[in-house]
């Protein structure tokens, strides 16, 4: 296989990307693979430092520019999608990945805990959607359809114990959502896919391994045995977002070792 036949079917160069919770975790590593790529990639997150820091450390292998939103509510999402229009004429990829848990006993889970992160992980990857489709209908044809990815979880498919109960709605909600979309959207050119993720780790899921003993425990829980890797949420989501991937939509991908499949 030629190098230009490589890069016709697995390449993302020149594509504009957003990712949104691009600061740390899985959309750092989600907006690393797309930089190393040749795309140009915005991530946003609600601290200005983070962003700053972010930004800083991906440049350093291509293209990233950073746009400290709060995307929990209609009025960020459609900050954010302005600012993008501000600086761009299309996007090619959106990476609705900013999420948030919480978790607490069913007898005291409280009305915030279900609206934070419904408000996040449910509703804002449809209105930022919403947002962006003029700019998501410039980057599509028939030949190169644009493309929205959905960050779920395996939480979404199956319980994880954790009693993280909104998380748990929205997440399956997202997915749901995310196949009505990719109808919808399917005419204009547009593929909707989502990505549920097994363990990752990151700031969300820190006290997971934050001892030898825990760690273990949640370790014999996915059927790899380990956890997932930059590698494994970046090469997904590009593929995704590629020539290769691009008869897929509708889809919910579990990234989690065979996990949900097998485990
Ligand atoms: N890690 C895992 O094992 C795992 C497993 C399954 C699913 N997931 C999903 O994967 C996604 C990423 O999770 P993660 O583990 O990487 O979490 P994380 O390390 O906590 O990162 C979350 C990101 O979202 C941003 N964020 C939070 N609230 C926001 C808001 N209101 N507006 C804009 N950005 C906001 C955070 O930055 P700021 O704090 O600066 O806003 C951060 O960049 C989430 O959707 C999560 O549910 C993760």
């Amino acid at each position: 296989m030629t190098d230009s036949y490589y890069e016709h079917l697995f390449g993302v160069k020149d594509k504009v990307v957003l990712v949104t919770g691009g600061t740390r975790g899985i959309g750092y590593m989600i907006a690393e693979g797309f930089v190393r790529c040749g795309a140009t990639v915005y991530i946003a997150s609600r601290k200005p430092e983070a962003c700053q820091e972010a930004e800083q450390a991906l440049s350093k292998h291509g293209n990233c520019i950073a746009i400290p939103s709060d995307i929990s509510d209609v009025t960020g999402c459609e900050k954010l999608a302005n600012e993008i229009k501000n600086r761009e004429a299309k996007l090619d990829v959106l990476i609705n990945n900013a999420g948030v848990t919480w978790s607490e006993d069913i007898d005291r889970f409280s009305e915030k805990a279900w609206d934070k992160i419904v408000d996040l992980d449910g509703k804002s990857p449809f209105f930022l959607t919403q947002k962006l489709l003029p700019l998501l209908d410039a980057a599509a044809s028939q030949a190169s359809r644009a493309i929205v990815i959905n960050v779920s979880s395996v939480n979404g498919i199956r319980p994880s114990g954790l009693r993280n109960y909104s998380y748990a709605f929205a997440k399956a909600g997202l997915q749901q959502l995310s196949v009505q979309m990719a109808q919808d959207l399917n005419e204009r050119n547009i593929n909707v896919n989502v990505i549920a993720p097994g363990p990752f780790k990151s700031k969300m899921t820190a006290p997971l391994y934050a001892d030898e003993k825990v760690e273990a425990e949640v370790m014999q829980g996915f059927t790899m045995g380990r956890w997932g890797a930059t590698e494994d949420a970046a090469g997904l989501a590009i593929f995704l977002s590629s020539k290769a991937g691009s008869f897929l939509t509708g889809l919910i991908v579990p990234c989690d070792g065979g996990s949900t499949a097998i485990g």
